[in-house]
C-alpha cells in the first residue's frame, strides 16, 4: 500500500495540459486520502478549462489504479480567483483635456509593467503625441526614479499639483513626494485618495495618451481606475514562465470587468540576449504570452528580451527608447507604442469592434 506522499510524488507526472509543469508544482492537489479500498484525490482549481481538467482526471484515475488496484475517486473544488473589481455602472467622467488613458497591467508582480510604461510613454512622446504617465502604484512607485526625477518635487498651482516633464512626458508618481526609500505603509483607502488626487488634482492640460503603470494583481489601485476613468484599453505583461503565463488570463479577465478593450500582450524578459556575444538563451521557453494571446483572442504586441541594457537605462533614469533610440529594443518598444497608438484609434474610429 503507497503513502499519500508516495501518491503525490507519482501525481507529480501529471503536466498541466499545454504547460510544461505538473499539477503539484502548480499547487493544484488540495489532498490525498488512502482508504483500505481507495484513494480520493482532492483538486483546487481557478481554471474554467474543463477540458484540461477532464484530460488531468482520465490522467489520475489512470496512473493511480495502475499504482495502487484501488478505486480512485476525484473531486475538483473550483475556487473563481479573487474576484476583479466591478466598474460602476455610472458614467464616468473624463479628465478634462485627457485623451486616451491606457493601463499597464500584469497578474505577476516584477514582469516589468513599469519599463515598459515608462518606455512605451516616451516613445509615445517621440511621436509627437502629448503624453502623461501615471504612477498608481503607491507602495512600490518606480516612475521617477525609471524617469530620473526621483527628487524632483512637483510644483503647485493653488492646491493642484504640476506634473514633472521629463524626455516630453508628463509625469506624477508617490516617488516624487516621499524620496526613494521611504516606505509608504498606507492602507487601502489611501491608495484610493492617491489615484483620486493624481487623476482630478494634477494639471495635466492636453494630453493625447494618459498611460497608468499600475500596480500588480487586482486591488484597490485597479477598483479606483475602474470606478473614476474610462479606460480606452489596456496592456498585460507578461514574463515566459508558466506561473506567468497563468496570470494573464486574470489580467485579461480584469480588463473584461472593467469594460476596457485588451489592447494586447507583451511577453518580457521573452529571452536572454547576451550584451557580449549577442548569444540569444530562452531560459523560460519563450513564447509563451503570443500562445496565451491567441488563446484569448486577443493581439500580441511583441517580445521584448532580457537585456542588461533596458535594465541599466532604467536605473540610470534614462528609458533606453531615450537613451539609445536605436538600439533594437528601443525599436520594439517603439513598435509597440505604435501598435497600443493604432489600436486606440481604430478603436475610437469605431474600425474594431471586438
Ligand atoms: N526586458 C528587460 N531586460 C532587463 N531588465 C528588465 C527588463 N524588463 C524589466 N527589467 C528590470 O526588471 C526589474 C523589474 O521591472 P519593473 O519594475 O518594470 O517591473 P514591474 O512589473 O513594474 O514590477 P512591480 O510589480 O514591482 O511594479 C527592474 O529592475 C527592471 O529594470
Ligand atoms: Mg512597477
Amino acid at each position: 500500500m503507497p503513502t499519500p506522499q508516495e501518491l503525490l510524488e507519482l501525481l507529480r507526472r501529471v503536466k498541466y495540459p499545454g504547460f510544461n509543469r505538473d499539477i503539484v508544482s502548480f499547487g493544484m492537489v488540495r489532498d490525498i486520502q488512502l482508504g483500505s479500498r481507495s484513494v480520493t484525490v482532492e483538486l483546487s482549481t481557478t481554471s474554467e478549462n474543463a477540458e484540461a481538467l477532464e484530460a488531468i482526471r482520465r490522467e489520475i484515475a489512470a496512473l493511480v489504479h495502475d499504482a495502487t488496484d484501488l478505486a480512485v475517486e476525484i473531486v475538483v473544488e473550483t475556487t473563481r480567483p479573487a474576484a476583479p473589481p466591478r466598474p460602476a455602472s455610472r458614467p464616468k467622467p473624463p479628465i478634462p483635456g485627457v485623451g486616451a488613458i491606457v493601463a499597464i497591467a500584469s497578474g505577476k508582480g516584477g514582469v516589468g509593467k513599469s519599463t515598459v510604461a515608462t518606455n512605451v510613454a516616451c516613445a509615445l512622446a517621440t511621436k509627437g503625441l502629448r503624453t502623461g504617465l501615471l504612477d498608481a502604484d503607491a507602495y512600490g512607485p518606480s516612475v521617477s526614479a525609471m524617469l530620473g526625477v526621483g527628487g524632483d518635487q512637483p510644483l503647485r498651482e493653488g492646491r493642484r499639483i504640476i506634473p514633472v516633464e521629463r524626455y516630453g512626458v508628463r509625469a506624477i508618481s508617490m516617488g516624487m513626494f516621499l524620496g526613494e526609500r521611504s516606505p509608504v505603509i498606507w492602507r487601502g483607502p489611501m491608495v484610493t485618495k492617491l489615484i483620486t488626487e493624481f487623476f482630478r488634482n494634477v494639471v495635466w492640460g492636453e494630453l493625447d495618451y494618459l498611460i497608468l503603470d499600475l500596480p500588480p494583481g487586482t486591488g484597490d489601485a485597479q477598483l479606483a481606475v475602474a470606478q473614476q476613468v474610462p479606460l480606452a484599453g489596456g496592456v498585460v505583461v507578461t514574463t515566459p514562465q508558466d506561473v506567468a503565463l497563468l496570470d494573464v488570463r486574470r489580467g485579461i479577465t480584469m480588463f473584461e470587468q472593467l469594460q476596457a478593450p485588451v489592447l494586447g500582450v507583451i511577453e518580457n524578459m521573452s529571452y536572454h540576449l547576451c550584451g557580449g556575444c549577442g548569444a540569444r538563451a530562452e531560459i523560460f521557453g519563450h513564447g509563451g504570452g503570443e500562445k496565451m494571446a491567441r488563446q484569448f483572442g486577443v493581439p500580441f504586441l511583441g517580445e521584448i528580451p532580457l537585456v542588461r541594457a533596458i535594465r541599466a537605462a532604467g536605473d540610470a533614469g534614462t528609458p533606453i527608447v531615450v537613451s539609445d533610440p536605436a538600439h533594437p529594443q528601443s525599436r520594439v518598444f517603439a513598435e509597440i507604442a505604435g501598435a497600443v497608438d493604432a489600436q486606440v484609434c481604430e478603436r475610437a474610429a469605431g474600425i474594431v469592434t471586438h
